[in-house]
């Protein structure tokens, strides 16, 4: 298919079909830092509330990087993979220390960042200022190998500058969310047979359930100590008491004595 009638087939769709999506209301970079980094890894509908609710508790970077890391793993609890709040938490210091509280407009000040990574760093880019920079997540892989009839095996780099190639320039965010929309509504990986390159792995009993599970006992309850981690999780293939020195060296939780708590 020739990039011209491709265009015109996703942003036809969009027009006609597009979600209505609160990160799409929005130009500030913040928030669609914030919803990105939720986006990752989690549903859309599971992100929606949890997007709002974390915009109401920490409406701007200052508020954010000036709350404990206590209170946004709480608003996280849900999302999964509970590092991610703290590396916003940390982006968000970075944030003020470094650009005066103002998210910075290029994707090298962007990647900088703790935890931002060059797909979100150019989605912040894409959706907050329409910048005309193109980015392939596992949908927009999907599409493009699809519609445009190259080998499941193209590198990622050959991938990119495809993107680059069909993006239609000054129209980046509509573009970007049509592909996003086209990608869960229409060529979905069932009606491809397109399996994304990496799948998450199975969750309940994993390392990462037994972290949830500790990070959301401690929102709750304060306190845990290896011992009621053992008693609490019941959990054979993984040391308890591993985990949380594991969450502790990453800056999640602090021991006093022996007693973990979330981070203040
Ligand atoms: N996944 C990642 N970014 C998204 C967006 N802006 N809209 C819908 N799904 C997404």
């Amino acid at each position: 298919m020739d990039t011209k009638t491709f265009q015109e087939r996703i942003l036809t769709h969009y027009e006609k079909q597009g979600r209505d999506l609160p990160w799409r209301k929005t130009t500030d970079r913040y928030h669609i830092l914030i919803s990105e980094v939720m986006l990752q890894q989690t549903q859309v509908d599971r992100v929606i509330p949890k997007y709002e609710a974390w915009l109401k508790a920490f409406p701007t970077v200052s508020a954010l990087a000036g709350a404990p890391l206590a209170k946004a793993l709480q608003l996280w609890s849900g999302l999964g993979y509970n590092n991610r709040a703290k590396r916003l938490h940390d982006a968000a210091n970075s944030i003020m220390e470094q650009h005066e509280g103002i998210v910075p407009g290029t994707v090298k000040a962007l990647q900088a960042l703790p935890g931002i990574g060059p797909y979100t760093a150019r989605s912040i880019l894409i959706f907050a200022d329409n910048q005309d920079l193109a980015t392939v997540d596992t949908n927009i892989r999907r599409i493009l190998i699809h519609e445009l009839n190259l080998p499941g095996t193209i590198s990622d780099k050959e991938l990119f500058r495809k993107a680059e190639e069909v993006l239609p320039k000054g129209r980046s965010r509509d573009w970007h969310n049509a592909l996003m929309d086209y990608g869960a509504a229409i060529l979905t990986s069932k009606a491809t047979g397109i399996k994304p390159k990496t799948t998450q792995p199975a969750f309940k009993g994993s390392k990462r359930y037994y972290r949830g599970r500790i990070i959301k006992h401690l929102t709750e309850h304060e306190t845990i100590t290896p011992d009621q981690a053992a008693e609490r999780f019941p959990c054979r293939e993984h040391d308890l008491k591993g985990i949380l020195e594991e969450l502790e060296a990453e800056g999640l939780i602090e021991n006093d004595k022996g007693v973990y708590a979330l981070k203040g």
